[in-house]
């Protein structure tokens, strides 16, 4: 049983930059992200407010937010660890926020520099907030599977987390395989002990392909009855706190697999590649994407 339609959550404005060394102009941002909504995109996590010293390359969200040549019916999504993101990304009119938070406690300490029950209570206000303000906030659980500190992550600790994510009022929650680890077995336990306590169409997958096993997942995670995968225009990227991870499953190998199966993104393919190669070319590099470089070489 797979699903009809899926909606792409493009996370590489984000996630897939935040890692890349090269600091990429607010300009050349906005590029990528008209790009990416001309291709049909329409979720796209385009900056976070963070500790520019912790995070550099996101330092210019601001900018690119004010700069935005908004479509009517792109969400335009922030990353917010605390109330001075929030103020930050309400300032420039981010369409909604994403709060994050971890399965493990080291990565929580390595990440945002508190313990998981801590991050919560800084969460608080922030719900509360984007509630008056009728902003819609997703929530994303790191390390679902592995941590590169603790290694092996009980399912019942995602849930966990999950769980009181949602029950803060996240209207999804996005589960994020941070440092790639993840097979099969152990993505489909992990989501059947999640979707015990949380509807299976409120999660999202969040893979990140370290051992080239994301696109696997993915069809593992559909076959489960997820219908949200997030993904990042050309593999871009990896997790600054988590060494060694390579960076998310490529929006345009994702793309491929779905058009594959019949199901429906909204997404044009052509467009989506242009969208890769521009970026990839700012960073002087190929896109980490078989996809991409199969077309290229045609
Ligand atoms: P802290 O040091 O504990 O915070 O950092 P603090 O409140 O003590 O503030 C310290 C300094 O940071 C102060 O500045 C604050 O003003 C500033 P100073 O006085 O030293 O000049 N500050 C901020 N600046 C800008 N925006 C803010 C903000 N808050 C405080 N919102 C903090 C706590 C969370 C800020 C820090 O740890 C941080 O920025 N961490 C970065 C986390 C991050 O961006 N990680 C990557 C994203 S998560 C991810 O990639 C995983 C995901 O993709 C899913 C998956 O793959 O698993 C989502
Ligand atoms: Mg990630």
């Amino acid at each position: 049983r797979l699903p009809k339609q899926v909606k792409i959550v493009e996370v590489g404005p984000r996630d897939g930059l935040q890692n890349e060394k090269t600091l990429i102009s607010a300009d050349d941002k906005l590029a990528l992200i008209e790009q990416l909504a001309n291709a049909g995109v329409n979720y796209i996590e385009s900056g976070s407010f963070v500790s520019p010293k912790w995070v550099p390359q996101m330092a210019t969200s601001s900018e690119v937010f004010e700069k935005l040549n908004r479509i009517n019916n792109v969400t335009y999504a922030a990353l917010t660890p605390n109330m001075k993101g929030f103020e930050a990304a309400m300032a420039v009119n981010a369409s909604e926020v994403a709060i994050f938070g971890a399965a493990s406690e080291s990565f929580s300490q390595k990440n945002i520099n508190c313990s998981i029950d801590e991050s919560l209570a800084r969460f608080e206000p922030i719900m509360l907030a984007a509630k008056k303000a009728n902003i819609n906030v997703r929530g994303y659980v790191s390390c679902v599977v592995g941590c590169p500190y603790e290694g092996h992550i009980e399912p019942e600790k995602v849930a966990d987390v999950a769980e009181k994510l949602f029950n803060m009022g996240c209207y999804e929650i996005s589960l994020g395989d941070t440092i790639g680890v993840g097979t099969a077995a152990s993505v489909k336990t992990m989501i059947d002990t999640v979707s015990q306590r949380i509807p299976i169409e409120k999660l999202a997958v969040h893979f990140h392909d370290t051992y080239g096993q994301a696109l696997t997942n993915i069809y593992t995670a559909l076959q489960s009855g997820i219908m949200v995968v997030d993904s990042a225009i050309a593999g871009l990227g990896g997790c600054p706190y988590a060494k060694g991870a390579s960076g998310n499953v490529a929006t345009e190998d994702v793309l491929y697999l779905l058009n594959g199966l019949g199901i429906k993104t909204g997404i044009n393919i052509e467009k989506l590649l242009e969208a890769g190669w521009f970026i990839s070319d700012k960073l002087d590099k190929k896109p980490v994407s078989k996809v991409s470089n199969a077309y290229r070489a045609q």
